[in-house]
Parts: structure tokens; C-alpha cells; sequence
């Protein structure tokens, strides 16, 4: 996939509002080049959520896009089941406007519809395929849970959740670690050291990871019978979990 947007130097001469990160327009028209240059595997991670599609799709169900920003794993979705009616969610109005112009020709044709909605006051049903990609991280805590119970129940039998995640270590030397190649990952693709403490300031607070383990649980609590790890990158994971 190209990139179709403007490169990110929202953070080049530091965070100048001062303000918390947030998927305002500004954000909206440099995120894909954002997201490329900051989260390792992320491309891999669209082409995976293209596979199980592929692989899992029931016909005459939904697929969910769960704070789709520019519906970029919408889009793999729709690739790998061809056939699906995919209902993308994001509650930035921003990014839900320029989805809007993006796929009007898929929206047309009905193969997927764009809500703007807090996902926590989302109904969802009927679903087989739900992809929920480095979004958790941007909810509280206390709503994680009841998201994927949420989601667990709108599955039918068999049905995937597919869920990408920033993470951190149970240790803080690892975690550490892990952080400062990441840094390194981040000024091979052009950041400044500079944008990086200033992206990270405003993030603060705002994304909160957890553990892997925190994950899994969460997954097999709410009665997901399957787990798989499908990718770890870094300090980026993606899973699968099956109904
Ligand atoms: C890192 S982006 C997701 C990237 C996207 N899934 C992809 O694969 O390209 C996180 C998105 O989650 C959305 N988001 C955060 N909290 C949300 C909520 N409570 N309801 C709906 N969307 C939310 C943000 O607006 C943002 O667009």
C-alpha cells in the first residue's frame, strides 16, 4: 500500500501546544507516514489481518474495524474476504471525513460503512472477523474489559478477534531495552531525538500499555478458547484469538 498522505513533522521543533497527543486533523493527515515510521511491522501486520481474513470470513457476516483512523486494515480486510460487509468505527470525526472520501466507492457499493462512535457505545453482532488494531492502548484501563466481552459476544462460533498491541516487559530492564532499540528503530525511519521525547510526552498518559500476559488474560477471561501469537516485533504484538 503507498502512502497517500503528508509526512509527519508534528513534533520537529518539540510539542508546541503542549497538549496531549490526540487523532485531531493535524495527526489525521500525517498518520499513515506516522504509523509506518513508528510501529515496527505494521505493514505486516495489515498483510496478516488480509490473510485470516481470508481464512475465517462466514459468509453473510460482519467484519469490524475497531478505530479504523484511515481504514488501512479495513482495506485488508475487504482484500482477503471479498464478500464481507466490513462496519469500520472511530470516534475522530477527522479521520471517519477523509475514510469517507477514501472508500466512497466501496461505501457505495455497500461493502462497508464508516461510524463515527465512541467503540465503547458500539453494537456489534454478527461477526466473524473483528480486527482491533493498536487501539486498546488508547482506552482506560476499566474499559478494556468490557470491550472484549463486548466483542467475544458479538462472535459467532469459530469466529477471530485479530489484536495489535503495544506492550511493555514484566521487568523494567527489559522493558528498558526493548525501548531504546525502538528509539533506534524510530531514527532509522527519520525522527529526530527531539520528536521522539516529544511525541513520547504527549503520549503520556494517553497510550497505556500493558503486558502480554495482561492481554492473554483479558482474551481467555472474556471466553476466547484459542490464543496465538502472530507477530512480535519489538515491543509490538499481534494475536489471534478464536471463538
Ligand atoms: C493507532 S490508531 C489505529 C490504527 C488503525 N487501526 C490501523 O490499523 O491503521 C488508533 C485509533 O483508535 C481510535 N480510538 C481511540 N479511542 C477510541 C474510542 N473510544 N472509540 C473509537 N475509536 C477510538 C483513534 O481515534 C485512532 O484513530
Amino acid at each position: 500500500m503507498g502512502l497517500m498522505g503528508k509526512q509527519d513533522n508534528i513534533f520537529e521543533d518539540g510539542n508546541l501546544s503542549g497538549l496531549p497527543f490526540s487523532f485531531n486533523q493535524e495527526v489525521t493527515e500525517v498518520f499513515e507516514d506516522m504509523i509506518d515510521r513508528s510501529v515496527p511491522g505494521y505493514r505486516t501486520s495489515l498483510n496478516i489481518i488480509r490473510y485470516l481474513s481470508q481464512q475465517h470470513y462466514q459468509k453473510n457476516t460482519n467484519c469490524y474495524d475497531i478505530g479504523c483512523s484511515l481504514g488501512a486494515s479495513s482495506a485488508a480486510i475487504l482484500s482477503g474476504a471479498k464478500s464481507s460487509h466490513v462496519i469500520a468505527i472511530d470516534n475522530s470525526e477527522a479521520m471517519i471525513n477523509e475514510c469517507k472520501k477514501r472508500f466512497k466507492t466501496q461505501i457505495d457499493s455497500k461493502h462497508i460503512e464508516f461510524k463515527t462512535e465512541d467503540i465503547m457505545h458500539s453494537n456489534l453482532e454478527n461477526a466473524s472477523v473483528v480486527v482491533i488494531n493498536y487501539v486498546i492502548q488508547f482506552l482506560d484501563l476499566d474499559q478494556r474489559d468490557n470491550l472484549f466481552n463486548k466483542i467475544f459476544k458479538s462472535l459467532l462460533p469459530g469466529g477471530i478477534l485479530i489484536l495489535s498491541e503495544k506492550i511493555h516487559f514484566d521487568n523494567r530492564f527489559e522493558t528498558n531495552r526493548v525501548f531504546k532499540t525502538h528509539h533506534r528503530f524510530k531514527s532509522a525511519n527519520g525522527y529526530s531525538d527531539m520528536e521522539i521525547a516529544s511525541k513520547r510526552d504527549s503520549l503520556d498518559g494517553v497510550l497505556i500499555t500493558e503486558r502480554e500476559k495482561d492481554h492473554i488474560k483479558r482474551a481467555t477471561n472474556s471466553g476466547f478458547s484459542r490464543v496465538e501469537k502472530i507477530l512480535s516485533n519489538l515491543n509490538f504484538r499481534t494475536y489471534k484469538f478464536i471463538k
